[in-house]
């Protein structure tokens, strides 16, 4: 990409550009846009300040070195968040994000779907800069691919998140930071989606009865990876998509919410190899002190850094000894799963037993280490594999309280920012999930 567009440079400076303009893109001036000549309307953009500049932060970016558009190339359910033409395909078609009861099947289904002929591309500029190459002006920067409220797909569409400072520009970021929902299984259940609510309000009903095991009236069987997904950032940020336990911390936001957008601190003029379009925030203290925010906050300051931060870590690291409790009990075993090798756990470091939301359970290819039998093999296991979960001791029962306290565990964890987002609502979930874990006897 970076070659083509020196290639461009090069066009535009040795003044072929307009024999090379008549292809597809078309002879702007010519074309309905009188006084536009194309060939200056081109150095706008394709100069070393505007484009160069971006791209080259774009590099740093894990929108540009993942592998996720790669991995979920071809999936109509991942690309939405994943890849370039899906996420453009939903924004145009604002496709829903609800779900829908199929009256045969008796089965439900997420709407928020691309369709089979949009599921590939990388995320680059023209994911989220909508209107680039329509007008060939600078202005076609502008328009941002969303900015509209998101209407949340863990909840069905029953609530949405609209961020509204710099016109919007975080629900372009929320539409694909936002947790997936947590579906009840297909053949035990309806597929719907796990009801929050009734997690929060009866807290000693049985949710996985260990007796039973995979079969009904279970509707979600615990696995490995029974989790609300890795982009719960702009969900934490705006206040909602936690199991709201009843507890002495109410739910409220920090005032980053209202007033600031995830451009203010994920694009704020680069430090190091932070900052701009690298979009991480990661060392970079410029969009907390810019004018009418902070001021003198770095990495070393206790108010705005390290308090807040070591108090949600001894929150999540009290949180996780509630929930480990539960196969302490069961089988002197942890459930939550460990890894420390932050090449392989993106949340290493941020509690102390280093956790990565996922359940300790059994899977011969995705966690060969599980020390949990899985309540349900694939009829594809080996026969070593099924033999050896057999050995594993029975993942324990888990009452509602336990599951909404896994589920407040991954998201604030998942979160990264150890409250920096959104402070009060983290507190407030890790809090009262505690409390709860403490009533129900963990
Ligand atoms: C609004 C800014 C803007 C204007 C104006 C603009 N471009 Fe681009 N162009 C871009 C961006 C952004 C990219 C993608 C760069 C990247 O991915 O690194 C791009 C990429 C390209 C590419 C590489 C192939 C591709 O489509 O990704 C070509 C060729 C190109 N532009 C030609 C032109 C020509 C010719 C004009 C003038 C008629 C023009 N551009 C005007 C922003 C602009
Ligand atoms: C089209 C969906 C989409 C949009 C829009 C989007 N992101 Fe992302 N973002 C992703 C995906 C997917 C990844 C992970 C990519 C991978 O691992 O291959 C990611 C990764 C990131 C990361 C790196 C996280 C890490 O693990 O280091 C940051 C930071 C980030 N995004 C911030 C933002 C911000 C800020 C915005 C808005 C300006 C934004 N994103 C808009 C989908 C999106
Ligand atoms: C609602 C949006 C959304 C959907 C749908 C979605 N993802 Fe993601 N996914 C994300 C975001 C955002 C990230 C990056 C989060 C971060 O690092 O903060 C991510 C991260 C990932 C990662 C981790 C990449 C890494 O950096 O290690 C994998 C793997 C992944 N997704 C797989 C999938 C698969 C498979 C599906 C479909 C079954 C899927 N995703 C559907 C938003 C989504
Ligand atoms: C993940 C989404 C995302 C991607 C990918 C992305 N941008 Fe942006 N870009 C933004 C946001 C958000 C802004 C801030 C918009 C604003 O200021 O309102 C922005 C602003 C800009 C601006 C300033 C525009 C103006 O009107 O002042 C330029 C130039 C730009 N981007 C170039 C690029 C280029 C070049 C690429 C590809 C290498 C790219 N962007 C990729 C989200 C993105
Ligand atoms: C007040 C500043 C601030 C705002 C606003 C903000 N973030 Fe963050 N974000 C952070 C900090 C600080 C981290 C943790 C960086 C670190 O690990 O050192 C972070 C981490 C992240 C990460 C993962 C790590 C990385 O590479 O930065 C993602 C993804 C992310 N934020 C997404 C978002 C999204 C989406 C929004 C808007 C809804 C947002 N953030 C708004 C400060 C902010």
């Amino acid at each position: 990409m970076k070659n083509q567009i020196k290639f461009i440079s090069f066009v535009v400076a040795g003044g072929f550009f307009l024999a090379s303009c008549e292809g597809p893109m078309g002879p702007a001036g010519q074309d309905g846009l009188p006084g536009v000549d194309a060939n200056e309307t081109c150095k706008e953009c394709h100069n070393p300040t505007v484009v160069e500049v971006a791209a080259t932060q774009f590099e740093l970016s894990k929108h540009h070195y993942g592998e996720a558009a790669f991995e979920e190339a071809g999936n109509t359910t991942c690309t939405p968040c994943h890849t370039s033409d899906a996420f453009r395909y939903v924004s145009k078609n604002n496709t829903p994000a609800t779900f829908t009861l199929n009256a045969t099947t008796g089965k439900y289904a997420n709407d928020y779907v691309t369709n089979a002929a949009n599921t590939i591309g990388d995320i680059s500029c023209f994911t989220c800069h909508s209107s680039l190459h329509t007008t060939y002006e600078g202005s076609d920067f502008g328009p941002l691919t969303w900015n509209k409220a998101v209407s949340m797909t863990m909840w069905k569409g029953t609530k949405s998140i609209d961020v509204t400072p710099d016109g919007g520009s975080s629900n372009l970021c929320i539409k694909c930071h936002q947790p997936r929902p947590l579906t009840t299984s297909s053949t035990l259940s309806n597929g719907d989606v796990v009801d929050y609510n009734s997690l929060a309000t009866s807290p000693n009903t049985v949710f996985y009865d260990a007796a039973v095991g995979n079969a009904a009236p279970n509707k979600v069987i615990p696995s490995y990876r029974t989790h609300v997904h890795y982009g719960t950032a702009g969900a934490v940020y705006a206040g909602k998509g936690g199991v709201e336990f009843t507890g002495s911390q109410t739910y409220t936001n920090t005032a980053h919410t209202a007033g600031a957008s995830c451009q203010d601190c994920h694009m704020a003029p680069v430090t190091g190899r932070a900052g701009g379009h690298t979009f991480t925030a990661k060392g970079n203290f410029n969009g907390c002190n810019a004018t009418g925010c902070h001021s003198g906050v770095s990495a070393t300051s206790s108010t705005f850094w390290v308090n807040p931060r070591n108090e949600i870590k001894t929150l999540l690291n009290n949180l996780a000894t509630k929930i480990n409790k539960v196969g302490q009990d069961a089988a002197a075993k942890d459930i939550l799963h460990s890894d420390s090798n932050a090449e392989t756990n993106l949340w290493a470091g941020l509690t102390t037993g280093n956790f990565d939301g996922y359940l300790n359970i059994y899977d011969p290819s995705t966690n060969p280490g599980g020390v949990w039998r899985n309540p349900a093999p694939a009829g594809s296991w080996s026969a070593d594999a099924k033999a050896l979960n057999l050995t594993l001791p029975v993942f324990p029962t888990l009452k509602n309280v336990v599951m909404g306290s896994m589920i407040n565990f991954q998201f604030c964890l998942r979160d990264y920012s150890l409250g920096i987002h959104n402070f009060k609502y983290t507190k407030a979930l890790l809090t009262n999930s505690i409390e709860a874990m403490t009533t129900a006897g963990y």
